[in-house]
């Protein structure tokens, strides 16, 4: 709702506006600076709340950026436009709604980019209108790189999740609830209360059961203060224990849909609160995200 209401307080104040040019409805838009108070209070709280959601990770880093500044641009300059927006001062006044209105379908479209793929405007449309608009191949293919499919999906995406955020304590080394997660036989065998996994069913298994426990609870994994899992990443380990936590196998074998090709797009894209997964900047990114969270 908060992200809606600026979008639909501004539209329906540039249509009265434009009516306003015609004399006979001159009085149309009396009451800008009510709709570009209510308009400036909604996208604020869009940003604050944005910005939070942002930090759960799981986003496209370059989506995300674009969407973040476009965002908060559009919110500094409703700040402007209300400014603007008195006697005296009309034709600023007209031309700066006029680009804020720009900005806020650029913002817009970032967003939508975000939540429902890159290519959501033309993934339903006719062949020939796709390749009108140089999108000839099919949907899913064009959205998602093709190297994630080749990636072994225990191998190199299911234990580097792992290693990165519980073989500090889960590993061969130290082995907490005497539960090593570092190899998938030992990973199966479990700790002290049995099997860390259940293979197709992995809301009934400890690992995710563990994640998914609100911050404070003693439970929770990883503990409060450590890196923690984000969305993606706990995402792609519940997929991989539905499908039974094979050893073998690319991601491609097992037919992604389109949500699970977004959280390895999320992961791997690099940068952002969620991609800092480089080997060599451990220590860096383990104080970066502990300092967010
Ligand atoms: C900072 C250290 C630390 C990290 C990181 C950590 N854990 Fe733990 N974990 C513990 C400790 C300590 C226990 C034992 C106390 C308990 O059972 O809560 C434990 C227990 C567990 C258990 C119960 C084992 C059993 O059979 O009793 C599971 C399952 C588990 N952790 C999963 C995870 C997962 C999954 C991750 C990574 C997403 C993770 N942990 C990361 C410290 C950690």
């Amino acid at each position: 709702m908060l992200v809606h209401l600026p979008i639909g307080g501004l539209i329906l104040l540039a249509v009265m506006e434009l009516l306003a040019l015609f004399p006979r409805f001159k009085d149309a838009a009396q009451n800008r600076r009510v709709i570009l108070a209510v308009v400036l209070a909604g996208s604020a709280g869009s940003v604050a709340c944005g910005w939070l959601l942002a930090q759960s990770g799981g986003y496209e880093a370059q989506l995300l950026f674009w969407h973040r500044w476009t965002g908060i641009a559009f919110a500094a300059a409703c700040v402007l436009v209300l400014w603007l927006a008195r006697p005296g001062r009309l034709a600023a006044y007209r031309i700066a709604l006029l680009m804020t209105l720009i900005l806020l379908v650029v913002a817009g479209h970032f967003g939508s980019e975000i939540t429902h793929g890159r290519d959501f405007l033309s993934r339903h449309a006719p062949a020939s209108l796709r390749a009108l608009l140089g999108q000839s191949a099919p949907p899913k293919a064009a959205a998602v790189p093709a190297d994630f499919r080749k990636r072994q999906l225990y191998a190199e995406v299911i234990r580097p999740i792992l290693q990165d955020r519980c073989t500090a304590c889960h590993g061969p080394e130290k082995r907490k609830g005497d539960l090593n997660l570092d190899s998938l036989a030992n990973a199966k065998k479990g700790g002290e209360n049995g099997p860390s996994f259940v293979a197709g069913e992995a809301d009934e298994s400890q690992i995710i059961e563990r994640i998914l426990l609100p911050l404070d609870d003693d439970q929770h994994m990883p503990p409060d203060g450590k890196p923690q899992a984000t969305a993606a990443e706990t995402g792609l380990l519940r997929w991989w224990i539905n499908l039974g936590a094979p050893e073998k196998g690319t991601v491609g074998d097992f037919k992604p849909d389109a949500d699970v090709l977004r959280m390895l797009e999320g992961m791997s894209s690099g940068k952002g609160p969620d991609g800092q997964r480089s080997k060599k900047s451990k220590c860096v990114s383990v104080a970066n995200r502990s300092g967010v969270r």
